[in-house]
Order: C-alpha cells, then structure tokens, then sequence
C-alpha cells in the first residue's frame, strides 16, 4: 500500500495514543440519536470504538474506513467493517443515517463526500458528524509549520478545518438542509505529551525529515509549545476546536 498512513494509523498504537478521539464522541452520538434497527454508516470509523456503541444501541451499522489496519481492528470487535475511502462512497439508498466522528478533516475533497453521503442516504436520512472545525490545532499546526520553514522545508496541507459557513454551505449545494452546525472550541487533555500527539496525529508534517531528524524537531516543538498547552497540572492540552453538524438529506442535491 503506497500510502503512508496505512502503516500510521494502527489500532494498537492509536488505542494508546488516540483512544481519546473516540472517548470524547458522546455529543456526537447523542446528536445523531440512533435508533432500534435504523441503518447506520459510520464513515471513517477507525478501530470501530463508537461503531460498538452505536450497534450496542440497537443500529446496524456498517463501517467504512481508509486504513486495511483499521478496518481490520473494527472487524476483530465482530462489526461489519469494510475498506473504502469516504471521498468515494459506493452505496445507494442504504442508510437512515451516516455518522462520522473525526475524520471528515483528512478529506480533502468534501464535495465528492458530502456527494457521496447524498447518494447513500435515503431522502430525509440524517448526516452527523464532528470534525476540525476553523483555528483547529492552530497553535500546534504553526508550531510544526515555523519548525519546517526554519529548515527549509515546506509544511503538508492534509487536511482541513473548514468554517461553519464553508461547511454548511457545501452541505447546502449537496441537497442537505443543515438543522445545526456550530464550532465547539475543546481544549482537550492528552494522554501523553505532545510529542505523541504529534507522532501519531501530525505524521504528514514529520515525513518531509529523515527519519533520524524527525526527534529533534518534536522537542523543538514541544519546547516552542509548553507556555501555551502545557497546565500547570502537568498535564498537556491539544488546542482542539471542533465543528459539530447535523443535516438532513432533501430529495434530491442541487445541479
Ligand atoms: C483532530 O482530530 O482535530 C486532528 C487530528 C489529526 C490532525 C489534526 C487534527
């Protein structure tokens, strides 16, 4: 597999490093209010850690996700869990639901997701999903960008923090009516120090370095960054800023 993330996102070292990720998607889970039997896609769905719960809830759910590791994780829990990516959405008509929690930012190309979740849902299926929403891991992001510059080097644009405005008018062009969509600014403690975050969460900015220079570039960083995320409860916070939606699919997307 030629892309890189397939050897990063693994679900043993993001159960150690990321579990967070899914333990802070409760809000999202309650937006959405999955119900009894009602069809669930959960686009993006790891290590299927929420894929659980929502089938605990009574969903049957399908998971999809880019990472074979990942989507092997989620099958070893007994979840229906297929490789695919969510920019090229296969399913017609086969959900009242699709749920994304934290993915949606590495895809670069929303249009042809929010295109892709139209054409999956059925008319007045329900889209609800959190991202990283404008000013998400601005200071970190900047850290690691002025760290790259000062070596000459230039930082990866891998994903994306959209407005609510940009998101929610893309969801509007795609044929949703958008019920809410709201930027929640979410400090968010880390199990480790930031030098994990960003070996697990910030690869594209470490790939452009030899592997040998990569450590001394993360301790910079960590040092540039300790004033702003570090408590002084010696914990580190990532400067998390997330964009919760929910929209519902009309009968048919805009030309
Ligand atoms: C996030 O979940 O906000 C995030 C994940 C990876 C890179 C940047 C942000």
């Amino acid at each position: 597999m030629s892309d890189p993330s397939q050897q990063l996102w693994h679900p043993e070292s993001y159960a150690a490093r990321g579990r967070f990720v899914s333990d802070l998607g409760a809000p999202v889970l309650e937006l959405l209010d999955p119900r009894p039997d009602e069809r669930v896609l959960d686009l993006g769905c790891g290590d299927g850690a929420l894929t659980e719960q929502l089938v605990a809830r009574g969903a049957r759910v399908i998971g999809v996700d880019a990472s074979s590791a990942m989507v092997a994780g989620a099958r070893a829990r007994g979840l229906d869990a297929r490789m695919l990516d969510g920019q090229a959405l296969t399913f017609e008509a086969a959900f009242e639901a699709v749920f994304s929690n934290a993915p949606l930012h590495w895809m670069l190309e929303p249009e042809r997701v929010i295109a892709g979740v139209h054409r999956a849902l059925v008319p007045g299926g329900r889209f609800v999903a959190e991202l990283g929403g404008h000013g998400n891991v601005a200071a970190i992001h900047g850290a690691l960008e002025r760290a790259l510059i000062a070596r000459g080097l230039t930082a990866p644009r891998d994903t994306f923090f959209p407005t609510p405005e940009h998101y929610g008018g893309l969801l509007e062009a795609g044929g949703f009516k958008v019920e809410s969509i709201a930027l929640i600014p979410r400090p968010t403690p880390l199990p480790g120090d930031i030098g994990d975050w960003i070996t697990t969460f910030a690869h594209g900015f470490l790939a452009p370095l030899p592997p040998e220079e990569r450590p001394d570039l993360v301790a910079e960083v960590a040092l540039a960054l300790r004033h702003q995320l570090f408590g002084v409860d010696g914990i580190w916070r990532a400067d998390y800023m997330r964009l919760r939606f929910r929209a519902i699919r009309q009968e048919a997307a805009q030309p």
